[in-house]
């Protein structure tokens, strides 16, 4: 009995995916200072902080209207409003967290707008057109796992203006994947490659070790100043 008690703990059994959907929907959600949990699933941490702020900073660089799929903790939320946006739109699917979102916009200056679905519900019947994007949910399935943001990409340019960039929670260190930068330069004009360091994951972390992680920056169009009216980049002269 011992022994078997000792090889489950050495399997580290994780939690089951949801069998569907409307079961991830009705997983309960548990937010505390450090981590969000949905079901038994970490979903968030605080440690993420740095790589949220490289996150916000890149979808949010030419400052217009924002798109954020994924709440979580609202951590990149706070940083893409305060690097200054005209508006910001999150696709959230957990109602929990979609109320969260809700308080959350209360409380801000800018205007905001949540939308509670799957992004895969409501992106193909979106009318709307956005400066940055910035993805980050959560694989729903073993075959989603650390690939979560592949699908997204395909669609993403339908989303952006000409010169508008995309931004996600790519689960690369530096032997970035093949098949994923494939998958970016196939939909985008431009990819930039962001190593992310000094990053400090728990070591009761149960999705990632490594302290750092190479982020994308991929651009549609390779122009950036054919964006939104009113939003233009800014042109700082070099010093003499
Ligand atoms: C890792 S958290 C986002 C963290 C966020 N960037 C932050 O700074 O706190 C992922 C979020 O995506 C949501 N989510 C997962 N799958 C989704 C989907 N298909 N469509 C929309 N939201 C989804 C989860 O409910 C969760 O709130």
């Amino acid at each position: 009995m011992l022994a078997l008690i000792h090889s489950r703990k050495l399997l580290r059994l994780g939690p089951s995916y949801p069998r569907d959907a409307d079961e991830w929907r009705n997983f309960p959600m548990t937010l505390t200072r450090d981590d969000l949990r949905i079901g038994d699933w970490q979903v968030m941490r605080r440690w993420e902080t740095p790589l949220m702020k490289v996150l916000a900073r890149e979808a949010s660089a030419h400052h217009g209207d924002i798109l954020e799929v994924g709440f979580g903790m609202g951590i990149s939320a706070d940083e893409i409003i305060s690097n200054g946006c005209r508006s910001y739109t999150v696709i959230e699917a957990h109602p929990k967290v979609a109320d969260l979102a809700r308080k959350w916009a209360d409380r801000q200056a800018t205007r905001v707008q949540i939308i509670e679905a799957y992004w895969q519900d409501v992106v193909p019947n979106l009318d709307a057109s956005y400066d940055g994007v910035l993805f980050d949910t959560y694989p729903m399935s073993r075959r989603e796992r650390h690939k979560n943001h592949f699908a997204f990409i395909p669609v993403a340019p339908g989303l952006l203006r000409d010169g508008g960039l995309l931004t996600l929670y790519s689960d690369e260190t530096i032997d970035f994947r093949r098949q994923h930068l494939k998958l970016l330069l196939t939909h985008f004009d431009e990819v930039k490659l962001i190593k992310v360091t000094g990053l400090r994951p728990p070591s009761d972390c149960e999705y990632w070790r490594s302290n750092l992680m190479v982020i994308p920056v991929a651009r549609k169009g390779s122009r950036s100043d054919r964006l939104s009216p009113g939003v233009t980049r800014a042109v700082v002269p070099l010093p003499r």
